[in-house]
């Protein structure tokens, strides 16, 4: 057995991370918008009233709104059969509360939509990540606020209109479970407790109260779009998509084992269990006790949420952690949130231990406890690249690729439904943790630097023909 031959090959971004042109066409301000760039380390400053003297990456960020048709292009020359992207929302609705859609947003993404279709690939539409409104975060509170369930649906019912006939898979929220963790605060609630400045792991408030209602509110608006959407086309298909952060107990002492299950079951299982298994599980309940969080659930919530499971699960995974109750063991650092290092395992610049295993242990992991379909919705190296002669050389991305790809496909033996994989920044973009452009992910090379100099030209790295060649084979020559 091996990759299907329908299997959905294809890259990943989001809006607020490649577009750029933040206030072209009539577009509003976003959460992501008002972010300063850092470095790795040190938290990204918020700047609600932009009054900060910093650089804002998401303003630029790779100028994917004058280029789309040159990087979609690219993509089809790599062979793509699936593009991941996210509609901003500040383009549609540039407040979040107006009545009627902007209807230059509305065209430019139109535009978009043609021309994959002229190149057969198909969209893979995230409707929110981390581009909610600013404003709704200011007059609500973001999604501490049941008020936000009506802005976003009111989102969703545009969008499932006018492209009904265009995509057929829908992920309602990228890493909905980043609200389980403090970096999901901000940048995916849209909540504005008083003091915030920092929205990255050292930022210095947090609320698990809010967070977990604001999530409770986020997976309610989630199974409507699911209940919306089917009655608009039944034949729409809706991703869970978590932020998989796969943790192994550091030693075999049953304290490490303890904390790695419990931690696994919240940070990991939680939002997927409610999504595909319509309640609340048990787990939770003792978690909410422990942390003094009480979330307001209504009877409707309940059977909205039992009524409208997801269609498939999707996932992020780029590193793998280790769990110690040990405080003194080394940390090593991660995507949301870092852990123990593991002393078998590489690292990134960045810290993040490379773990192709590890992907194949989740992906069995994800389809033994839910039993439908699973795509890869992001995967990567962030890396430095250098651009030599209009060439990059990155055999390191294509060794990261290659052990990964191989761990799929041993899971695809193993039994699981594996149906898609969208490698995320296919082409380079603005990172989240950081702003860097130089945490790079992509295929194709990017000409701008951190601040945003550069001519913004695209170049095809060696990692461009090496992944047009196992797309070619069908995952077959990983060479
Ligand atoms: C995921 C996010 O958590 O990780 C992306 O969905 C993000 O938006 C990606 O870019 C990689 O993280 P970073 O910080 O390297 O960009």
């Amino acid at each position: 057995m091996s990759f299907s031959k329908n299997f959905l090959w294809g890259g990943a971004t989001a809006a607020n991370q490649v577009e750029g042109g933040w206030q072209e066409g009539g577009k509003g301000v976003s959460v992501s918008d008002v972010i300063c760039l850092s470095s790795h380390g040190s938290p990204r400053v918020i700047s609600l009233d932009l009054s900060e003297q910093c650089y804002y990456p998401s303003h630029k960020a790779s100028e994917s709104y004058y280029r789309f048709r040159e990087d979609i292009a690219l993509f089809a020359e790599i062979g793509f059969k699936m593009y991941r992207f996210s509609i901003a929302w500040t383009r549609i609705f540039p407040n979040g509360d107006e009545e009627e859609p902007n209807e230059e947003g509305l065209k430019y993404y139109d535009e978009l939509f043609k021309e994959l279709k002229k190149y057969n690939i198909a969209p893979l539409v995230t409707i929110q990540h981390n581009e909610l409104p600013l404003n709704l975060a200011k007059k609500f509170n973001g999604w501490a606020s049941r008020e936000m369930i009506d802005c976003y649906l009111k989102l969703c019912n545009v969008l499932f209109k006018r492209y009904k006939d265009y995509v057929t898979y829908w992920i309602p929220f990228n890493e909905i479970n980043d609200l389980g963790f403090p970096v999901g605060l901000y940048l995916h609630g849209g909540i504005i407790p008083d003091g915030l400045r920092y929205c990255s792991n050292g930022r210095e408030v947090d609320s698990p109260q809010l967070r977990y209602q604001a999530l409770h509110h986020v997976m309610v608006a989630a199974a409507k779009a699911v209940e919306l959407g089917k009655k608009i086309n039944p034949n729409f298909q809706f991703g869970h998509m978590t932020c998989h952060i796969t943790q192994y107990p550091l030693t075999c002492n049953p304290d490490d084992i303890l904390l790695t299950q419990q931690q696994d079951l919240v940070r990991n299982c939680f939002c997927s269990d409610v999504q595909f298994y319509g309640e609340y599980p048990y787990y939770i309940k003792r978690y909410f006790a422990d942390n003094n969080i009480n979330v307001e659930i209504t009877e409707d919530d309940r059977r909205i949420l039992k009524d409208n499971p997801h269609d498939f699960y999707s996932f992020s995974y780029y590193m793998s952690i280790c769990v110690s109750s040990n405080p003194d063991a080394a940390q090593t650092s991660g995507n949301v949130m870092g852990g123990a290092s593991n002393p078998y395992l590489d690292v990134s610049e960045w810290e993040w231990q490379i773990d192709p295993k590890g992907l194949r242990y989740t992906l069995n992991k994800v389809y033994d406890r839910y039993h439908v379909p699973v795509m890869i919705t992001e995967n990567g190296l962030g890396a430095r690249d250098e651009l030599i002669d209009g060439k990059v050389h990155d055999p390191y991305r294509i060794d990261y690729m290659r052990k990964h790809i191989e761990q799929m496909r041993e899971a695809i033996n193993d039994g699981v439904e594996l149906i898609g994989y969208t490698p995320w920044g296919c082409i380079d973009l603005v990172a989240a943790s950081t702003g860097q452009m130089s945490k790079r992910y992509g295929f194709i090379y990017v000409d701008a630097d951190d601040y945003g100099a550069g001519t913004y030209k695209r170049y095809r790295k060696d990692s461009f023909y090496w992944y047009q060649k196992a797309i070619a084979s069908n995952g077959e020559d990983l060479k």
